[in-house]
């Protein structure tokens, strides 16, 4: 039995293999409306969401199977004192597999040590998100055709953003990756980040607080929401809450091919009026979502 704490528990092959089922899934939806009758998802949300926990539960509908579960750990037995171990098991025997988001890191690994069936990181604290990363991956295949040889901007909250260190940690094992780390010097990505990740791997990578400098050089460029709720002064959300906003004339100064990606949800740091420029990818992005998260549930139960 397998779960998906961390990108990395996943190979570089396993991740093509979900990209070519989710291509699959998008050319032939028919195909798959009946692969998971009969089985069950749980989603054990004790954070806010709309996107991944709704993604979840559209690709598991979409492959037939059933969903339950709960979008606030106040409404489960979280609030009496239960513990994320205790969960995992009660939850084993309703479902065939669970995706959980916490706000403690490393709770979804907690319950992966518990259940019985297979467990999904969707998000724990400001440490990691798999499937978010598995859905930028397929966003960037799709749009570049390629996952590697290109120049990625990470712009925003890169201290507490979670998509941000799982996609790094997943770009850096492809070839040909520069990162380009766009933040204020407090939000810049953490220590533990940059010797795990960044000065192992065969990439090569610059830290610069200055988007209007390097968009120029961008293939991609990945907006991220400065993480209020892992702020402990308000005040300093406040100060950096708006550093970066994409605005038509730092566009302007970008290649034609860039991509923008982002994680949403956004606050100010893309305006809408973006969202017409053809290079604007986010919302695809949230559909690709659903489908590589169909390709995910169905590897992990062991589908055909
Ligand atoms: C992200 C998250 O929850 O980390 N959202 C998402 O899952 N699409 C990004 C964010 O909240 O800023």
């Amino acid at each position: 039995m397998r779960s998906l704490i961390d990108i990395l528990d996943l190979s570089t092959e396993e991740i093509d293999q979900l990209m070519d089922c989710a291509e699959d899934i998008i050319a032939n939806p028919e195909l798959y409306e009946d692969k998971c009758r009969g089985k069950k998802l749980a989603t054990l949300f004790y954070e806010p969401s709309t996107r991944t926990r709704l993604s979840f539960e559209a690709a598991m509908l979409e492959l037939g199977g059933k969903v339950l579960g709960f979008s606030d750990g106040q409404s489960s037995s979280a609030a009496k004192g239960e513990s994320i171990a205790d969960t995992a098991r009660v939850v084993s025997a309703f479902a065939d597999i669970m995706a959980i988001r916490h706000p403690k890191e490393g709770a979804p690994l907690v319950a992966a040590m518990n259940a019985t069936i297979p467990v999904i990181n969707a998000g724990d604290g400001g440490h990691n998100h798999p499937t978010q990363t598995l859905t930028d991956l397929l966003t960037i295949r799709r749009e570049k055709g390629r996952t590697d040889s290109l120049t990625i901007g990470l712009c925003g909250d890169l201290k507490f953003g979670r998509t941000v260190h799982s996609l790094l940690q997943a770009m850096s094992r492809y070839d040909g990756i520069r990162f380009i780390l766009i933040s204020p010097e407090e939000l810049q990505v953490p220590e533990h980040v940059k010797t795990d990740i960044l000065e192992t791997g065969n990439l090569s990578y610059m830290e610069t607080d200055s988007l209007m400098q390097v968009i120029p050089d961008l293939d991609v460029l990945y907006m991220t929401r400065v993480q209020r709720e892992r702020f402990i002064s308000e005040a300093d959300y406040v100060r950096l809450k708006d550093t970066y906003i994409l605005t038509p004339d730092k566009l302007k100064i970008a290649r034609r091919d860039l991509s923008i990606l982002h994680p949403l949800p956004r606050v100010n740091e893309i305006p809408s009026l973006i969202d017409s420029d053809p290079r604007a990818c986010y919302f695809k992005q949230v559909l690709y979502g659903k489908y590589i998260r169909m390709a995910l549930i169905l590897k992990l139960l062991e589908v055909d």
